[in-house]
């Protein structure tokens, strides 16, 4: 049991911390829109400000793109080292229509906190840091030594921490990377996520005519990139879920059968996604329960689409241009860098004739998988029992943190994936929400692992 004076303190300040959160979220830090950089500078200093505060020498540096946030306690060698990843930026808020409260106004309504990045991952980062603090606040020797890195393009797939990663392996070196940026299995069951999904991000842009034409004076004249646009994207999939790009499931890590099994224990059904979703009924590809689907086998979808004229009413055109966004989701052994290759060398072999097509690679990520028996993930099952009050289980995301592959490659360290989340907290969508309860003990459960980890 973490010392009883730290849980006490967690306890007694839980109200202080949640405004502190609100004022951290309050931070419009959108890392992919270059007009809000001064707000990423600002969330970045957020972050410095607090470690500071309490003591760790801190270090913002500049690799580049956003800074990163980099701390650490007095390092004594007979401790084990905890290096704590998270994400200070966040996701676009459009559309803005669809909140019901501004997004970087935070509302708190039934215990729960609405903002842009309540869940992802600033609620998520703050349990860290909160945790550390009820440590250093009550006078209690630290059970471990603590790094931080906290870095302001996750969400933007930018390369400041790769490189920082790859040049300074002996600063972050550690015993185990603690990462809160994943989900609880649902609202009663925490999970330890052993696999996280790698990305190959590509966008397909076809020119047809240099103008759009009226569809009446040249329609049936010309290709119509609209239409070629969809020609491609059907054969990016059979009707039954299959993906058709040759070689695109060849390095794909089957499910160990006790996988399966595991999965099929959890009692997830298809009613239970319809109710989180909305949608009308379950789809995927064949042969795969729908868990199976979601956190091991690839995936290709349309993440973006747009061609001629979307606006009210008609407009007889034919477009002089189309353009797709396509995210493949990626699981264990498949390499982002040769999908991507993949997909482009099939798009432009099935190219419609009287378009031009480009195809842009936009970012990758790796996939990530962790052995499940370790002693750190005996420490992290312990203190999210603790933490939690509930037995924790396997899981696996369908999401990708990118810079987790590169930690496990450089620092050769075992990676704990601790979510505090749900999946139904809306991360990148309206009404983003992190759950105050989960806030709360997501805190003690971290500051719990800093004991187990010592043992
Ligand atoms: N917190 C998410 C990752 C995640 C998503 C975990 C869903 C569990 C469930 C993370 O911040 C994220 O969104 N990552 C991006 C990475 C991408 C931009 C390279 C993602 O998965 O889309
Ligand atoms: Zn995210």
């Amino acid at each position: 049991m973490a010392s009883q004076k730290v849980l006490e303190y967690l306890d007694a300040h839980r109200q202080q911390h949640v405004d502190q959160l609100c004022d951290f979220l309050r931070i419009p830090s959108i890392s992919s829109q270059s007009e809000h950089e001064e707000d990423c500078r600002r969330a970045a200093a957020f972050v410095a400000g607090e470690l500071k505060e309490l003591g760790l020498v801190v270090e913002t540096i500049e690799a580049g793109g956003l800074p990163l946030v980099y701390a650490q306690s007095e390092i004594k060698p007979e401790r084990k080292t905890l290096l704590f990843y998270g994400h200070y930026d966040v996701q676009p808020v459009d559309p803005l229509e669809l909140w019901d409260h501004p997004p970087f106004e935070p509302m708190i309504k039934n215990e729960i906190v609405y903002a842009r990045g309540a869940c992802d991952d600033k609620g998520q980062v703050y349990t860290h840091i909160k945790a550390l603090e009820a440590y250093i606040k009550q006078g209690i020797e630290l059970p471990v030594n603590v790094k931080f890195i906290i870095e302001g393009e996750e969400e933007a797939g930018g390369e400041s921490i790769y490189r920082y990663t790859e040049q300074n392996p002996e600063k972050l070196a550690c015993d185990a990377i603690i990462v809160s940026d994943t989900a609880l299995y649902n609202e009663s069951t925490p999970g330890i996520c052993y696999s996280l999904k790698g990305l190959a991000y590509m966008e397909i842009q076809l020119k047809g005519p240099d103008m759009d034409l009226h569809s009446g004076s040249y329609g049936g004249t010309v290709q119509n990139p609209g239409n070629a646009l969809a020609e491609i994207i059907a054969k990016l999939k059979d009707e039954n879920g299959h993906c058709l790009i040759p070689g695109f499931y060849d390095d794909v890590l089957e499910l160990e059968p006790d996988e399966r099994a595991g999965f099929a224990e959890l009692g997830y059904t298809d009613e239970i996604l319809k109710k989180e979703t909305g949608a009308p009924e379950a789809f995927g590809e064949e042969g795969f329960t729908t868990l199976e689907r979601m956190w091991a086998r690839p995936t290709c979808d349309v993440n973006g689409l747009a061609s001629g004229y979307g606006g009210e009413g008609a407009k007889t055109i034919i477009p002089s241009r189309a353009m797709a966004k396509v995210s493949m989701r990626l699981v264990p052994n498949q390499d982002p860098a040769k999908i991507a290759q993949l997909f482009e060398k099939y798009v432009l072999s099935i190219a419609p004739k009287g378009v031009e097509v480009t195809v842009i690679d936009h970012h990758g990520a790796n996939p990530v998988l962790v052995p499940r028996k370790s002693e750190m993930m005996q420490a992290g099952m312990k203190a999210l029992e603790e933490g939690f009050g509930a037995k924790p289980v396997f899981i696996r995301e369908g999401g990708s943190i990118p810079i987790v592959g590169t930690f496990q490659e450089c620092l050769k360290s075992p990676v704990l994936l601790l979510g505090y989340g749900l999946s139904t907290d809306n991360i990148h969508s309206p009404n983003e929400k992190f759950h105050l309860s989960n806030f709360w003990r997501g805190a003690r459960t971290t500051a719990i692992l800093m004991e187990e980890a010592a043992k």
